[in-house]
């Protein structure tokens, strides 16, 4: 089965064409641009991405067409994102898949982002496989996930304000780096010298136990305000030009001791041995690296995503697409889009 997926949620147009069936794929092509035009802005301006992503989805389409030496008649079915996201952004990209879908009479699939996200791993690295211990890291989500089965998802934890993202870019912003951040920020942290300034890690300490409300759950809003003081004083002191390096570095790891213990006691508690990052935010090295030698100290594997199929991708749309398809799940070309939805296969 060859499935075109299109994603359109955010600021990245992608369409995408894999091959395969419920339990294998080849990715045949991969078309992502990325619109530059909101880091004028310093962040996402909702109108201006729907209008992007209009201008965009039919050249795009046609260069993930042409790279995978493919006409419209040789794709079996359309799979796109239909939530969560920007709804103005994710209905441009709905209405093109329901168009062409009705156009060349062809089944459509409205994804799930996030269960895009899950899948864009085994894209690179087929042992990215259930079961497996979730993270999910980007500007919008953070989420922790216990995969039994592709398709049986059980929610473990979640942030309760920021997203690990969004936290990196407030902090990215606090310290005069443009946007989105998370990238400058990391670049900026490994140039720090070692220094006494640090951060706690942000709902972490050892009293909590499984079960507790706080025992797998993030949250970064405290760790932002601690930035933004930090930064304060040492304007005031006139230190600031030196402090940023040493600022960024003690942000970035209290946020990954924070995201990396929580992610172990997902792991044991579920007896997993491989744990898959997910997001923009997974294209941290430094995240990766401490995630990597946790992991090895307890004999878990960690897959993470190239940074091309950790931001967001119609690859991994088309991917989780292929998966739901392959099974029989079709929407009806009346497919709408969603600003949030709750996860599908979720289990108690
Ligand atoms: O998954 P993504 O492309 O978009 C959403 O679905 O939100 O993630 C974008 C987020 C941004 O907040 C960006 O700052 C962050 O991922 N990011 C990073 C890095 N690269 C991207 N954060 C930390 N370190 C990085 N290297
Ligand atoms: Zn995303």
């Amino acid at each position: 089965m060859i499935v075109l997926g299109i994603e359109s949620s955010c600021d990245e147009t992608s369409a995408a064409i894999v091959e395969g069936d419920a339990s294998q794929a080849t990715l045949r092509s991969c078309v992502i641009l990325s619109q530059d035009v909101h880091r004028v802005f310093g962040g996402v301006v909702p109108e201006i991405a729907s209008r992007a992503h209009l201008a965009s989805l039919v050249p795009v389409t046609q260069r993930a067409l042409a790279d995978a030496a493919l006409t419209l008649d040789d794709i079996d079915a359309i799979a796109v994102t239909h939530a969560p996201g920007l709804v103005g952004a994710l209905l441009v990209g709905v209405s093109f898949a329901n168009g062409l879908a009705l156009a060349h009479n062809r089944p459509v699939l409205g994804v799930h982002h996030l269960e895009g996200h899950l899948f864009a791993t085994t894209l690179e690295q087929a042992d990215a496989e259930p079961p497996f211990t979730a993270l999910l890291v980007s500007g919008g989500h953070t989420l922790l996930l216990d995969v039994a089965a592709w398709g049986e998802y059980r929610l473990l934890g979640s942030t309760r304000d920021d997203a690990a993202g969004e936290a990196f870019d407030k902090a990215a912003k606090l310290l005069g780096l443009g946007y989105p951040g998370g990238r400058a920020l990391e670049a900026l942290a490994a140039t720090a010298a070692p220094h006494p300034l640090a951060f706690s890690p942000p709902m972490l300490h050892g009293g909590q136990r499984a079960g507790d409300a706080d025992y797998l759950d993030v949250s970064f809003s405290g760790l932002k305000t601690a930035v933004l003081r930090e930064v304060r004083a040492r304007e005031a002191d006139g230190t600031i030009d030196v402090m940023r390096a040493p600022i960024a570095a003690a942000f970035q790891s209290a946020l990954i001791e924070t995201l990396v213990a929580k992610t172990l006691r997902a792991a044991a508690l579920h007896h997993r041995t491989r744990i898959v990052l997910g997001g923009g935010v997974a294209c941290n090295q430094a995240l990766q690296g401490a995630m990597r030698r946790a992991g090895a100290s307890r004999g878990i594997t960690v897959f993470a995503p190239s940074p091309r199929f950790a931001t967001d991708n119609a690859a991994m749309i088309a991917r989780a697409g292929l998966f739901r398809l392959a099974r029989g799940e079709r929407s009806t070309h009346a497919l709408s889009a969603f600003a949030s939805l709750p996860l599908p296969g979720l289990v108690e």
